[in-house]
């Protein structure tokens, strides 16, 4: 297994479901001119890899293997986006073995000598727990869901802001509540709650929190 100490910029974005990560973690690395990995884009690849063969999401072998399998080129697509993927991505991500198989493959992004973003649930944790740079970010559960009703609604005219509430709220507890690199912030991560910030304002505290790290 590649060790989790190797020294390279690593920025860490983690947090819970629609609370901006993602677009902080794309933003700083157009930024600073360095790779983004999604991780959350693994587990949903590997649910659709289970869902399109008709497996079963409680067979946890054979979502281990295909983990172990998983190619990056497999992940680039639409449809992984949707809150159905992302429902299952959660039931997968659970499972320890699944877990295991996908580090290797995350720590090889992350240790690449150009550095690199990544963001997911673990990374400040797991993956990359030496980070130079780790943000938590979090906004209330509302904001959540209206972000997320938001851009489901662009494309789905039947969700509902309770229904994605409801979601977001089922996710959040098992997220946080499994044994295997539960959701939580790193104790040196830097907290950064969105509920009121737009997106440019929230990057540039992002920002600032890199700047103040790499003067460091
Ligand atoms: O975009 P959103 O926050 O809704 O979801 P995501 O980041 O794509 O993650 C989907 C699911 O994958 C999460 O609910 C987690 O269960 C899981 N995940 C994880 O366990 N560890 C990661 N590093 C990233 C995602």
């Amino acid at each position: 297994m590649v060790s989790a100490d190797k020294r390279a910029f690593v920025i860490a974005i983690d947090g819970p479901a629609a609370s901006g990560k993602g677009t902080l973690a794309k933003r700083l690395a157009a930024h600073f001119g360095m790779p983004h990995l999604d991780t959350g884009m693994l587990y949903r690849g590997v649910a659709r890899v289970m869902l399109d063969d008709g497996r079963s999401l409680e067979d946890v072998d054979a979502a281990a293997d295909v983990a172990e399998s998983l190619d990056l080129a497999e992940i680039a697509e639409a449809r992984l986006r949707g809150k159905e993927m992302g429902e299952a991505a959660s039931v997968v991500a659970a499972y320890p073995k699944v877990r295991k198989a996908l580090i290797d493959l995350q720590r090889r992004f992350a240790f690449q000598p150009s550095g690199a973003v990544l963001d997911g649930r673990d990374i400040g944790t797991v993956i990359a727990p030496g980070a130079e740079v780790k943000i938590f970010v979090t906004a209330s559960p509302e904001v959540r869901a209206k972000r997320r009703f938001d851009e489901l609604a662009k494309t789905d005219g039947s969700v509902t802001l309770d229904a994605v509430l409801a979601d977001i709220r089922k996710r959040d507890e098992r997220d946080s509540g499994r044994m295997s690199a539960p959701l939580r912030a790193a104790e040196d991560a830097h907290l950064l709650d969105t509920s009121a910030l737009d997106i440019e304002a929230a990057f540039r505290a992002a920002l600032a929190v890199v700047e103040s790290c790499r003067s460091n």
